[in-house]
């Protein structure tokens, strides 16, 4: 892969600037982007995407500074947040200003913003003097991209361009953190944790009370690939693969050892040993195994501290019951 030369990024800042909608990188998954204070080209994401209106879209920012010009209010808290964690993996839902297209935030009172950590996504909109509204660059409700092929697969005929910025560091979604109640909410796990916000910017999170709007990342069922996704407990996952494989094709997303005497027609996909590894591997490995022809997938929850709750999150709505 060779990064996008000056001219490419100029071609991306020239279509945003003319409306249209583009795939670009971030640190967390690749993103939809469109110029982020124009109703026609976000409506554009929402008909690209076949995501129903009324969902909110992150508003992408290129500095810190700009919260208080799309934000009404920024509690102190929001402000640690940020000085701790931007750029970053970290969304924050706010009281929106006047600034903010109605067609962004679904007609909610409230906007979610974040400054993303990938320096292609921020020269883009620096150069287009814009923020850029952006959701995930995959079709509604299935799996993230985390590469420019995954974007090119679902929406590269109903887009012009999407800029290749390599595999995305993180591999899942922002945390998104609701500062609009009395005390910080989590509405979405992600690499960033309770633990580490505490830590490092003395802020306490508090659990999803499941209050906040029933917006797509909170769908029982979403992050789904084609096959069916089961999660069970680890000592049963190679019973359940062999006695599976003699009815369907069974897809395993494994770690550590791996029997030998596994029956033919098992798909197997290694993901790393750390958390980490295991979170930036995930999608792409959910994709394969649909390409695979798996009709099932079994996966293990993995421990339930740090990155791993958001695995799990993830893995639990890829696992939710669809139709
Ligand atoms: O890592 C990410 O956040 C990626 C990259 C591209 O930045 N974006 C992403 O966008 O995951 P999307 O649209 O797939 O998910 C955004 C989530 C959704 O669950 C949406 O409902 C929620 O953010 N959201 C957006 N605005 C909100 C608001 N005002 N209040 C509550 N939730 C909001
Ligand atoms: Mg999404």
């Amino acid at each position: 892969m060779s990064l996008p030369d000056d001219a490419e990024v100029e071609r991306a800042v020239g279509l945003l600037a003319a409306g249209e909608v583009i795939g670009l990188p971030t640190e967390t998954v690749y993103g939809l982007a469109a110029d982020g204070t124009s109703e026609g080209s976000v409506r554009r994401v929402f008909e690209i995407k076949g995501r129903p209106p009324g969902h909110p879209v992150i508003l992408h920012v290129p500095s810190a500074a700009e919260l208080d010009h799309y934000a009404r209010l920024v509690p102190e808290q929001a402000q640690r947040l940020v000085h701790a964690f931007w750029p970053g993996p970290l969304t924050l839902v706010l009281w929106r200003s006047g600034r903010v297209p109605d067609v962004v935030t679904g007609g909610l009172e409230t906007v979610a913003l974040r400054m993303p950590a990938h320096p292609l996504f921020l020269e883009v909109m620096r150069r287009l003097g814009r923020p850029l509204a952006a959701p995930s660059a995959n079709r509604f409700g299935r799996v993230s991209p985390t590469t420019a092929a995954h974007v090119r697969a679902d929406l590269g005929d109903l887009i012009p361009l999407v800029l290749d910025g390599g595999p995305c560091a993180v591999g899942l979604e922002s945390t998104i953190v609701d500062l609009t109640g009395p005390r910080p909410r989590l509405r979405r796990p992600g690499s960033i944790g309770p633990r580490e916000m505490w830590d490092r910017a003395g802020v306490e999170v508090e659990a999803d009370d499941g209050r906040g709007p029933a917006v797509p990342g909170s769908l029982a069922s979403h992050y789904a690939p084609r096959a069916e996704v089961e999660l069970v407990p680890a000592s049963e996952l190679w019973p359940r693969a062999r006695s599976e494989a003699a009815q369907r094709r069974v897809g395993v997303l494994c770690q550590g050892v791996v029997p030998d005497d596994l029956p033919r027609g098992v798909l197997l996909e290694r993901l790393g040993e750390t958390d980490e590894e295991l979170a930036r591997g995930l999608y792409a490995a959910l994709r394969r195994l649909d390409e695979r022809g798996a009709d099932l997938v079994l996966a293990v929850a993995p421990a339930a501290g740090g990155l791993g709750a958001a695995v799990t999150d993830r893995l639990r709505r890829a696992a939710g019951r669809r139709n």
